[in-house]
């Protein structure tokens, strides 16, 4: 069976209160494009073309309208509603009968991942038996899931938001997961803050000798959108990227023509609708066959 993806984009964003009163954060720009684009990206550069994305009820018929059943991308979009925001785990039991019993790849709609060579590290994750986490050195690992390491390096605890972190390695909001993960969601008890806490179920996974970490190096991003200013710099961010290396980040249409979910017949039609501004005609560049920079 092949891994299935979830981008979860559900939660309602008050710490950007005002800004997400009437629109779901992972709907923000970020920069020129939807927040929820990076990491929609990010799974299709895993491989992964059924995606189910979970919002809340209200936010559905908007994320509907932005992204449609993504046959325009070369993708199968779903989409199922989360009707109160239980914990991430919470995802496992809503998708569980979307996913048959498929491996997934879990996704947050507000993480972005920017990094050298994150392709052969997210196809290395899609294709391990066992489950992968992607752990981040932070500064300020407190408001993280936080892993810690024995001697060897090898990965001994996972803790929700510690007062005392063991280490400064956050886990990311990207998981591939086996089978299993729904089964498993399903004895995940509520914490304190009365989530089913995703660090949870990955204790069940690392309990079992089935959980490896891969650690993102410093040459990586990973970058937060929690915060007004967060969101800013994340914003800027891309911003300097794209404007130096005259290439984008975080662009669907440009993965599924370079892996060939779609033709260039189907790139020419999204670049006459973006045709006014820098986006559109970036899409024409790929078209035209002098902007080639691979994925892989
Ligand atoms: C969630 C997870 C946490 C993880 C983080 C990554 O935290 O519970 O383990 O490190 O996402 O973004 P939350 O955003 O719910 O505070």
């Amino acid at each position: 069976m092949t891994r299935k993806g979830i981008l979860l984009a559900g939660g309602s964003g008050t710490r950007l209160y005002p800004a997400t009163l009437s629109v779901s954060k992972q709907l923000l720009p970020l920069y020129d494009k939807p927040m929820i684009y990076y990491p929609l990206s990010v799974l299709m550069l895993a491989g992964i073309r059924e995606i189910a994305v979970i919002t809340t009820p209200n936010d559905a018929e908007q994320f509907r309208h932005l992204l449609g059943d993504g046959s325009q991308w070369g993708l199968q979009l779903d989409y199922i509603p989360q009707p109160s925001p239980d914990g991430l785990a919470q995802a496992y039991l809503l998708a569980e009968g979307w996913l048959g019993g498929a491996a997934s790849a879990m996704i947050l709609g507000d993480n972005i991942f920017f990094g050298q060579g994150l392709s052969q590290i997210l196809g290395r994750a899609s294709s391990s038996e066992s489950g992968t986490v992607f752990g981040y050195q932070v500064r300020e690992p407190k408001q993280y899931g936080v892993l810690g390491f024995d001697a060897d390096g090898k990965v001994t605890s996972i803790v929700e938001k510690p007062a005392n972190p063991a280490s400064r390695f956050a886990v990311t909001g990207l998981y591939f997961l086996d089978g299993t993960a729904p089964e498993r969601a399903h004895h995940v008890e509520p914490s304190e803050r009365g989530e089913l806490e995703i660090t949870s179920l990955l204790e069940s996974y690392l309990s079992d000798g089935q959980l490896s970490v891969e650690r993102l190096g410093r040459g990586f991003a990973w970058l937060d959108t929690g915060t007004h200013d967060d969101l800013l710099d994340a914003a800027n961010f891309v911003r300097a990227l794209q404007a130096r290396q005259g290439l984008q980040v975080g662009c669907p249409e440009e993965i599924a023509f370079q892996l060939g979910w779609i033709d260039s017949a189907d790139l020419a039609m999204a670049a006459q609708r973006f045709d006014k501004n820098a986006y559109g005609r970036y899409l024409m560049t790929l078209l035209s066959g002098d902007n080639q920079m691979k994925y892989h």
